[in-house]
């Protein structure tokens, strides 16, 4: 199963929102399909490409939408964005120099980023933004769950580090 499926559960209840999660997900799962697939090197190139350019500028308007609507976790928040991006970007020096083989199981860790900052980092950004209003069913199905994981401070658990340094 392709670990950035899509599913309504990410859903925050905010359109821009989760338009934008959608887009996100959807490359990262031609990404992963591509390397299932075993596609050209530079075929990943370009998807990875593609994968850290939409991330940089959905991170942006995230970051510009909380400055304008004084969110008190800014900071916290965006570090989680800038690990994410350093993270990819590493990704991508490794895997174009040859130093790292880019595999299904190198991709998932991005795909467990990107649920547990959706419903979890996202989704408190989205409940200040809306009063309290926006839709959880995104924490109540998934946070529940992984409360121990989600509650990291840095968004990612310690088992993730350790996968992938
Ligand atoms: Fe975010
Ligand atoms: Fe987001």
């Amino acid at each position: 199963m392709n670990p950035f499926t899509w599913n309504e559960r990410y859903s925050l209840g905010q359109p821009q929102t989760d338009s934008d999660h959608q887009a996100l997900f959807r490359l990262a799962e031609q990404l992963y399909d591509a390397v299932k697939n075993g596609a050209a090197q530079d075929q990943l190139d370009g998807y990875l490409a593609r994968l850290e350019s939409y991330a940089r500028f959905h991170f942006e308007d995230e970051e510009a939408l909380m400055r304008r609507i004084g969110f008190p976790e800014l900071a916290q928040h965006r570090q989680e964005h800038q690990e994410f991006l350093a993270r990819l970007s590493s990704l991508e020096s490794l895997f174009r120099s040859g130093s790292a083989h880019l595999d299904e199981a190198t991709l998932e860790f991005l795909g467990g980023w990107l649920e547990r900052h959706v419903c979890g980092t996202d989704q408190r950004l989205a409940q200040f933004n809306n009063a309290g209003e926006a839709r959880s069913s995104c924490a109540k199905e998934k946070m529940g769950a992984k409360r121990g994981v989600l509650h990291h401070p840095s968004g990612i658990s310690e088992q993730e580090h350790s996968v992938t340094k």
